[in-house]
């Protein structure tokens, strides 16, 4: 009989040290121990842990009808156990833990009169003790945005602290909060919640350092202030709502050109834009638009037209917050006409009409000039016709008459022979004459025929004019 009843005892013992430090499913029964704690705490608070025996498949098995049949058995070292109540179903244990660490708190079930028998149910928790405050921050605004942590700029915010404190441990404790709201404001005040107004769009970390400090008497120190401190934060993202699109673009394209327009949104993304083209500007209907998912602040929109004509964009943007429209008109011209293109041959005919006006201008000049050496080479029979200076001809005067008469036959041998002793040295005037000057020269004797081929008329006045005659 010894001999069998000590491996049994053994492993009873063996069972009742480990099974309570075990995975609870090792155990599944009939029964569930659901654990309940008011934890985490701050060192010397005290966490209160509840047990509660519950049916397994929640509730279709009835509990037993005696609670009085079992016992609830808690490990809690070494957190110290300052008060343990037992109800029906439920066992309360409050603990308190002088250190922080994480630990581990197992309770389990067993037959009333049977301590070592195998537990009906068994659960374990891991209680955290830390040495600073616990709480949390807890930012509320009065809108209600579709992201996480998301919030308005430009709308009061309200930030708060709260404590966890359900054992009542710091309800002698004064707190101090030094706020920093992450855009560079900073505050400390003695209210756990404060209001802020962000003006700015971004992600921002608020933070708040909380302070406390109460007077503890103990037996042996005496009277003395105790601290305990705590740094909490929380992410923000502020947003603004959606007040208008900035469109920046051409207002005047060819076809086939490609347009590039730059819609900058005067808001926080992400933003759900459609825009439409049409040739008025009308507002945006439901699904009669191009859908664009726009998760920046700006946006190019590119666009090649290939008929001329006059456009609209209608574009709508909405960021949830709210929701802006806005047009751009653009002219498209065709690509033939469109107004660079066309301000060339603009120049060009101008240019040509200037070029034509310039050559008709010049001909006439020349055209009058032509008609005189014309004149000229009528009396000067051995020229020829060409107005131009050809080779074979030098720069000579050449007289003509101020009554326009035509020179008769011997003066017109007189000036064509100059160089044959004619009483006029036209070489002497030659300067003036080669400068286009007019030079009246009155014969002062009366013709007596008696000078060689002369035959000038008396009184006359010459008019010596620059041509060209053949060099001979
Ligand atoms: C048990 O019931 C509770 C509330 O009636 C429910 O929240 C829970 O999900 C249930 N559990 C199971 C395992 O059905
Ligand atoms: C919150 O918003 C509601 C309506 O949206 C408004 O009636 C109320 O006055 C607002 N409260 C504050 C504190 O702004
Ligand atoms: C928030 O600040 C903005 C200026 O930054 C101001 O226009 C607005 O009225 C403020 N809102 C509140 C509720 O104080
Ligand atoms: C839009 O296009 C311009 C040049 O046309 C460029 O500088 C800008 O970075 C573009 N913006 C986006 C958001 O693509």
């Amino acid at each position: 009989m010894a001999p069998a009843l000590w491996p049994r005892l053994g492993r009873i013992l063996w069972l009742a040290c480990l099974l309570p430090l075990a995975p609870a499913r090792v155990a599944a029964g009939v029964y569930e121990l659901h654990l309940t704690t008011d934890g985490p705490a701050t060192t010397g608070a005290e966490v209160t842990i509840t047990a509660s025996l519950v049916a397994d498949d929640n509730g279709s098995l009835v509990l037993p009808a005696s609670a009085r049949l079992y016992r609830f058995r808690w490990i809690h070292t070494p957190l110290l156990l300052t008060g343990k109540t037992d109800e029906a179903f439920s066992s309360t244990v409050r603990v308190v833990g002088n250190v922080p660490g994480d630990f581990p708190v197992s309770v389990w079930v067993t037959a009333a009169d049977c301590g070592t028998c195998q537990p009906v149910a068994r659960s374990l928790l891991v209680l955290p003790i830390t040495e600073f405050l616990v709480g949390n921050l807890v930012v509320t605004q009065n809108t209600s945005l579709p992201w996480p942590s998301s919030y308005l700029t430009k709308t009061v915010l309200k930030v708060s602290f709260l404590l966890h404190d359900p054992s009542n441990f710091f309800k002698t404790a004064s707190f101090l909060y030094s706020w920093d709201f992450g855009d560079g404001t900073q505050m400390v005040t003695k209210d756990a919640t404060v209001y802020y107004n962000y003006s700015i769009v971004g992600s921002f970390t608020v933070k708040v350092k909380v302070v406390a400090e109460w007077e503890q008497v103990t037996p042996d120190v005496g009277k003395g202030v105790l601290q305990k401190t705590g740094d909490f934060s929380a992410s923000l993202k502020l947003q603004e709502t959606l007040r208008g699109i900035q469109v920046l673009g051409p207002t005047l394209i060819q076809t086939f050109q490609k347009m590039i327009v730059t819609l900058n949104f005067l808001g926080s993304p992400p933003l759900n834009v459609c825009w439409r083209l049409k040739p008025e500007c009308l507002p945006l209907g439901e699904g009669e638009c191009h859908p664009v998912s726009v998760g920046s602040a700006a946006y190019n929109l590119t666009h090649i037209f290939r008929d001329p004509g006059d456009y609209c964009f209608s574009i709508q943007a909405e960021n949830i917050i709210s929701k802006t429209h806005q047009y751009h008109k653009i002219q498209v011209w065709p690509s033939s006409i469109q107004p660079a293109v066309f301000a060339f041959p603009c120049a060009t005919l101008i240019t040509m009409m200037l070029a034509f006006i310039m050559y008709m201008t010049l001909r006439n000049a020349a055209h009058q000039k032509d008609m005189v050496e014309v004149a000229d080479f009528d009396f000067s029979p051995m020229s020829d016709k060409n107005p131009e200076p050809p080779t074979g001809v030098r720069c000579c005067c050449q007289i003509t008459w101020t009554d326009g008469r035509r020179p008769p036959a011997a003066q017109r041998a007189a000036t064509d022979h100059k160089e044959r002793g004619s009483r006029l040295t036209e070489d002497a005037l030659l300067p003036e004459c080669l400068a286009g000057v007019r030079v009246n020269v009155t014969d002062p004797e009366p013709d007596d025929g008696s000078r060689s081929g002369a035959g000038l008329l008396q009184g006359s006045a010459y008019i010596f004019l620059p041509g060209w005659c053949p060099i001979q």
